[in-house]
Formats: C-alpha cells, sequence, structure tokens
C-alpha cells in the first residue's frame, strides 16, 4: 500500500437539485465527459425536482443512473409524483431524508460501491429552519444512520437539504471528523465556502442547482415574480432549458475517509 494518500483516493462528484428537462439535458450533455475528464469514481445528485420541477420518479431515476450517477438523493419535493412512494423501496440508490416521519417509505441511507470496489455511505437529511412539515431533529437522526452504517464504512457523505446555512453549517460541524463531505442542497444557489474542517470533513453549504439561471430558482420569472408581487396563487412552471451545471468534486483518502481536496465547477449553458 502506498503511503502516498492522493493514491488511495477517490474522486468524487456531487451534483445539487436537478430541475426539470432543462436539467437532465445538461446532464445528459455533460456528465459522461465530466466523469470521464475528471477521473470520477462516484457521483451524487439530488433528484428532488427532476420532473418538471416536482418530485421524480423511477424513469427519470433510471436516467440519471445510465448516465453515471451512482446515488440520488431527495427532499421536500420527494412525494410530488405520487408513484415515488412505491417506487422508491425497489431501488436502494434511492435515498430521501433519514428525519422524514418513521412512517414514510424508503430508506434515509445506502451503501454502494464504486468500480473499483471502494464502499461509501450516503445519508440524506432534512433541516427544520423554515421547511416546514415539522421534521425529525437531523442531528439526532444523523447519529442514528452513523450508528446503523457499519465500522469499516470509512467514506460517508451527507446531503443535507436545508433553507437555513446557519444549520447546514451546524452539520458539518457536528460531524468534522465524522463524515467524508457534508454539504447542503434545497437553495438551488451555489455557495462558494468549500472548506475542509480541523478534522478532515469537507463542507459546502449549498452545491446549487442543475437547471437555468434565467429563472428564480429554476421557475419561469414570470409566475413566480407574479405570486411575489400580487400574493396571489399561481402555478409554478421551470425553466425548460438553458442549464448551468453547478457541481462538486471532493477527492476523499480511502482509508481514513477523509477530504482530501474540494473544488467547484460551473459548466455554463451551451
Ligand atoms: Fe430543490
Ligand atoms: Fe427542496
Amino acid at each position: 500500500m502506498s503511503d502516498n494518500p492522493a493514491l488511495n483516493s477517490i474522486n468524487t462528484l456531487i451534483i445539487g437539485d436537478i430541475i426539470g428537462r432543462a436539467g437532465r439535458v445538461a446532464l445528459k450533455d455533460h456528465l459522461p465527459r465530466l466523469i470521464d475528464r475528471h477521473q470520477i469514481d462516484f457521483v451524487i445528485a439530488n433528484g428532488e425536482n427532476m420532473a418538471a420541477g416536482f418530485g421524480t420518479n423511477a424513469r427519470l431515476a433510471d436516467e440519471m443512473f445510465e448516465l453515471g450517477v451512482n446515488v440520488l438523493t431527495n427532499g421536500n419535493h420527494c412525494w410530488d409524483q405520487r408513484d415515488f412512494l412505491e417506487q422508491i423501496d425497489e431501488d436502494d440508490r434511492l435515498i430521501r431524508p433519514m428525519n422524514f416521519s418513521a412512517y414514510a417509505p424508503g430508506r434515509g441511507w445506502t451503501i454502494q460501491e464504486t468500480a473499483s470496489g471502494d464502499r461509501i455511505a450516503v445519508i440524506n437529511l432534512i433541516g427544520q429552519v423554515f421547511m416546514g412539515m415539522g421534521w425529525d431533529c437531523p442531528f439526532a437522526a444523523v447519529e442514528r444512520a452513523l450508528e446503523e452504517i457499519p465500522d469499516d464504512i470509512k467514506i460517508i457523505i451527507v446531503d443535507m437539504h436545508a433553507e437555513a446555512s446557519s444549520e447546514k453549517m451546524g452539520i458539518g460541524w457536528f460531524l468534522d471528523g465524522k463524515a467524508s463531505f457534508v454539504y447542503g442542497t434545497h437553495t438551488h444557489i451555489p455557495t462558494c465556502d468549500e472548506i475542509i474542517h480541523p478534522s478532515g470533513t469537507a463542507y459546502q453549504s449549498d452545491i446549487g442547482m442543475t437547471g437555468s439561471y434565467h429563472s428564480i430558482i429554476g421557475m419561469k420569472v414570470e409566475s413566480a415574480l407574479k405570486r411575489m408581487v400580487q400574493k396571489l396563487p399561481q402555478r409554478f412552471e421551470a425553466v425548460e432549458r438553458g442549464a448551468s451545471i453547478f457541481a462538486t468534486m471532493v477527492k476523499i483518502n480511502t482509508q481514513t475517509g477523509m477530504a482530501l481536496a474540494i473544488e467547484r465547477i460551473h459548466i455554463p449553458p451551451a
């Protein structure tokens, strides 16, 4: 075994919320090449907005798996497509926040393997601040997940789906030295605060969406703006083309599970 930690490492690529057709098409156009160019071993994306902005389903999930995504996390839009209530239990690459109600279908964490046999645990959490619904405590939930995940799994990646940066930073520090990468999704806006904490956990408050930024968080401006200005109900529609990909690469030491490097990438629309 080499003493050089870079030789005992894997490259992960994390994609935030994929917004509707625009996001899916951008990944179809770019993801296989990105995986190749950066020698990516493992890809995680958040699927909560894949179906025209609202939820996902097994067919869309399979499209992403074929492009090279290994695990799809979720969020507050998890059940927008009713079929997904049953579909989520049929594929262990699909996870939903661990701190959903104890009565919810699906699982809050999964373990998947890279092509070279490294095993990676992915945990999904949802915030309690400004997120409605009264979710269970994400701190207690992630402690439970860490107890359940076998000790020989060193690489642990956590999607904290939440509105408040402070709550996401709280989870990041709570898991310093216990997870490889803790990152936020849900706001759809990338943050440039990527860092490696003192005990080796990489952190970023939000990956940002893969969707059109000529929008209001992925939705057509006109109806979103009308709702804000008039305070009247409006149907939101996802912008269907011109997506940017925002994603983050993290190199992780496979022996210790700790992060060696973190780098954001941006692919602008064609
Ligand atoms: Fe989202
Ligand atoms: Fe969300």
